[in-house]
């Protein structure tokens, strides 16, 4: 038996948030958490609060990332951010493939493996999303689609310590969240190509409610929280579901 791995509870706070909003929010979320959460815990922000972020949340056990990044190192790409600004401002996760940048913003494969190396090579740790749509489940394509955004990313190089979320398109932002036995299925799927320390995070309508047990099930090493990231007492049940057991 190799060792447990730690569960993760990250946020992705998509496009939400204000100075005072988010200060309240941090604020809610450290105080209760103490100092020695025995699950990792992380905000993924919109890049204009990494400033405000990296200053509420330094030497908490609160850690932040932001949603996206360039794939490119530097150079005349209007409007885009490098994982190297990322790095400055301490992030140590950063969100590449979202369903809502593969969709609304046409990202590739090919585009999300480029970003994610990117991110690896300013030492940053990727949460690589994957995860299909509901005519892709309904069609039987489940793990081909899965399986191919997975593989276009372990195709450039090491997974290493990234980690992957499994995020069905169906179940995001809609209050229809996979099932636990649906969502064991595929991470048991992802888990045999990759390593078994990799830790995989399932997201897509994960509430206090239904937190306990999704993370009951042996592939599900935590969460990737939208809605529910956005209000202290939700995020931080999701938290304490994701410390026990
Ligand atoms: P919801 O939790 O709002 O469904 O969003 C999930 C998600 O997309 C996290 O990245």
């Amino acid at each position: 038996m190799g060792m447990a791995r730690t569960r993760l509870v990250a946020g992705n706070w998509k496009m939400h948030g204000s100075r005072a909003a988010n200060r309240a929010l941090l604020d809610a979320i450290v105080k209760a958490m103490g100092k020695g959460a025995s699950a990792e815990c992380a905000v993924c922000v919109p890049f204009p609060y990494l400033q405000q972020v990296s200053g509420q949340l330094a030497g908490t056990a609160l850690a932040w990332g932001a949603q996206n990044v360039s794939e490119h190192a530097q150079g005349a790409y209007t409007g885009e951010v490098s994982a190297a600004m990322l790095a400055e401002f301490g992030c140590r996760y950063v969100i590449v493939g979202h369903s809502e940048r593969r969709h609304l913003y046409c990202e590739s494969d090919a585009q999300v493996a480029a970003k994610f190396a990117a991110a690896q090579g300013a030492g940053l740790v990727p949460i690589l999303c994957v995860g299909e749509t509901l005519a892709e489940r309904d069609a039987g394509l489940t793990e081909e689609v899965v399986a191919r955004q997975l593989d276009a990313v372990l195709g450039k190089g090491a997974f290493s310590d990234a980690v992957l979320a499994y995020e069905p398109v169906w179940a995001i932002g809609t209050g229809r969240t996979a099932t636990p036995h649906q969502a064991q299925a595929v991470h048991a799927f992802l888990r045999k190509r990759l390593s078994r320390e990799a830790r995989i995070l399932y997201g897509g309508s994960v509430k206090a409610g239904n937190a306990t047990a999704l993370f009951a099930m042996p592939d599900i090493d935590g969460g990737l929280i939208g809605g529910a990231s956005l209000v202290a007492q939700e995020f931080l049940a999701i938290v304490q579901a994701a410390a026990k057991g």
